[in-house]
Order: structure tokens, then C-alpha cells, then sequence
């Protein structure tokens, strides 16, 4: 097996992905479901193979400020319920339409679209659920801190407004860097945030520490959006199992879009030396942030 920096970082992954989806399935199990097909749908979606690097990030930060692996694994589960959420609403046919997702057909195609809606509003709102346990943490106001941060990564201000701003740079066809960046920021960056302060607030970290994984996860979260939109022409369906060649199509606004490839892997490449700079305070801590800043832009998938 290949032992580069790279090949070492997505073993890691791998090895926290099965972690967080045993932990998954655990949290939302099959049996004594009250409506069956919902939840079938839930766990669907929820435990395709997906990446799971947004609660990775809450696992890896969680050690920067000695969080119990316990908290990180319910802040990670339900920032991983929101995410998986989008997924399914950003698969209908009213938003990009698409068929195949996670090697596998998508929510509204293996059930229906009203199920598929469905399940999406339930992942979304037991997010909330899983971050009010004690579980969670044993301070109710440090839960609420939590719940208040996902609320706001996940709306209007977040991943959802994002989602109507690259729906509306669609039609309007005027697309300029800065409101890329503002949309790219929205609809994935917020995500990405609250995957970096999670165990910041678990952990009651300094200023500077918050400060610094805030600038790390806004560089990342750029960066995650722009590999995905060079993917998006350059992969194949079967590597990544989604349909490629979909943003042009769609006249999507992306960094593909208005810089080229090149230019867009450089800005990638920015972003990336940026995030890691950020994350010099941690010292020798900082090397996995470093490793995942790299994974991020250098993923086949
Ligand atoms: C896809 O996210 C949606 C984007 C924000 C680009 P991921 O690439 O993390 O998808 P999964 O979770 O691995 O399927
Ligand atoms: C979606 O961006 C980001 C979300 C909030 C789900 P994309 O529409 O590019 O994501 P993919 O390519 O379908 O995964
Ligand atoms: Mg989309
Ligand atoms: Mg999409
Ligand atoms: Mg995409």
C-alpha cells in the first residue's frame, strides 16, 4: 500500500468514517420506527458512503482542546444529519435534479419526492435533537451555544441561503468573483464553520484559538467547494458517484466557471496555504489540519 502524506491522511479518514457511521446508525435505528418509510429513508441517505470529513474536523478539533470523544461524535452525527439533509433537497428535481448520489440513486428516485422532502426536514430537525442531549454536554447553555451556531450554518444566513443564491445565479447569468465567494462561503463554507467551532464551543477554547480555526474553515470550506466544482468537469460519475458535467450545463456560478481550471486550482492552492498559516498557533497540533488542508483540494472524489 502507497504511504504518501496523502495515502496516510485518507487512511485516517476512512478509519474515522467507520467510526462516525457506527455511531450513526446506533443514534437512528430501524426498529421501532413510527413511520418505517421515513425513517428508512433517514438511514438511506444518512449512511451511504459518504467523505464524513465535516465531523471528522469536529473529531480532529475536539482534540485540540481535549473535548470527550463522546461530544464530538454527537456534534459530528449531527452536523453530518444537516449535511446529508442538503444533499437530498439539493437532489430534487426542483433544485439540481440530479439521479445518482453517493454511487447510488438519490432519495427522491429510490422512494419519492414527497419522502424524499421528508426525510430532509426529519434529518435536519434530529440534528437539533441529538445536539440538545446531555449526551452532548452536561452544561445546558454550552448545548445551546451549539444549536445556536448549527441553526445559524444551516439558514438563511448559511447553507440555505447559499442554496438560493447559486439558484438564483442560475437565471441571472452575472456571475463576478465576489458573489461566488459570498454563495460558495453560504452554501458550503457555513457547514465547514461549524464543523471547526463545534469543539471550540465544547471546549470553551480562547479567542485567538476560535479565531484561528474561523479563518482555517472559511479558507477550507472555499476550497472544498472549488475541488468539487473542478471535479465536477474533470471526474467521472462512476469515481464519484454523482453526474459530472452538471455546473456548465446548469450555468451555475462557480471558480471553474469565471477562472478556468488553472485558475481555479490556484485560488484552491491560496486558500489552502492561507489555512494552514492560520493554524500555526496550534503548533505541532496542527499537522492533521495541515494534511486534511491538502486532501481537501488533492481528492480524486
Ligand atoms: C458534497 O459534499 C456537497 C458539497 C458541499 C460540495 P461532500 O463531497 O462532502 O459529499 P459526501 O458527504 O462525501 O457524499
Ligand atoms: C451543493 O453544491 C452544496 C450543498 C449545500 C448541498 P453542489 O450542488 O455543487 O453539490 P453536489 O455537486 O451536488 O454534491
Ligand atoms: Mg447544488
Ligand atoms: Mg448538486
Ligand atoms: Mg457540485
Amino acid at each position: 500500500m502507497e504511504s504518501t502524506p496523502h495515502h496516510i491522511f485518507e487512511r485516517q479518514l476512512t478509519g474515522f468514517a467507520q467510526r462516525i457511521e457506527a455511531y450513526l446508525d446506533q443514534l437512528l435505528p430501524e426498529g421501532a420506527a413510527r413511520a418505517p418509510r421515513l425513517v428508512a429513508a433517514m438511514r438511506y441517505a444518512l449512511l451511504a458512503p459518504g467523505k464524513r470529513i465535516r465531523p471528522f474536523f469536529v473529531a480532529e478539533s475536539a482534540r485540540l482542546f481535549g473535548v470527550a470523544e463522546r461530544s464530538a461524535l454527537q456534534a459530528g452525527a449531527a452536523l453530518e444529519c444537516v449535511h446529508c439533509y442538503s444533499l437530498i433537497h439539493d437532489d430534487l428535481p426542483a433544485m439540481d435534479d440530479d439521479d445518482l448520489r453517493r454511487g447510488r440513486p438519490t432519495v427522491h428516485r429510490a422512494f419519492d419526492e414527497a419522502t424524499a422532502i421528508l426525510a430532509g426536514d426529519a434529518l435536519l430537525t434530529f440534528a437539533f435533537e441529538i445536539l440538545g442531549s446531555a449526551e452532548t454536554h452536561r452544561d445546558a447553555q454550552v448545548r445551546g451555544e451549539l444549536i445556536a451556531e448549527l441553526a445559524r450554518a444551516a439558514g438563511k444566513d448559511g447553507m440555505a441561503g447559499g442554496q438560493m443564491l447559486d439558484l438564483q445565479a442560475e437565471s441571472e447569468n452575472v456571475a463576478d468573483l465576489g458573489r461566488i465567494i459570498t454563495l460558495q462561503a453560504m452554501k458550503t463554507g457555513a457547514l465547514f464553520r461549524f464543523a471547526c467551532q463545534a469543539s471550540a464551543i465544547l471546549g470553551q477554547a480562547g479567542t485567538a484559538e476560535r479565531a484561528a480555526l474561523t479563518v482555517y474553515a472559511e479558507r477550507i470550506g472555499l476550497a472544498f467547494q472549488i475541488a468539487d466544482d473542478i471535479l465536477d468537469v474533470e471526474a467521472s460519475s462512476a469515481t464519484l458517484g454523482k453526474a459530472t458535467g452538471k455546473d456548465k450545463a446548469a450555468g451555475k456560478a462557480t471558480f471553474v466557471d469565471l477562472l478556468g481550471l488553472d485558475g481555479a486550482r490556484a485560488e484552491a492552492q491560496k486558500l489552502v496555504r492561507e489555512a494552514k498559516d492560520a493554524m500555526r498557533l496550534f503548533g505541532e497540533k496542527a499537522a492533521v489540519f495541515s494534511a486534511a488542508a491538502d486532501y481537501v483540494v488533492g481528492r480524486q472524489k
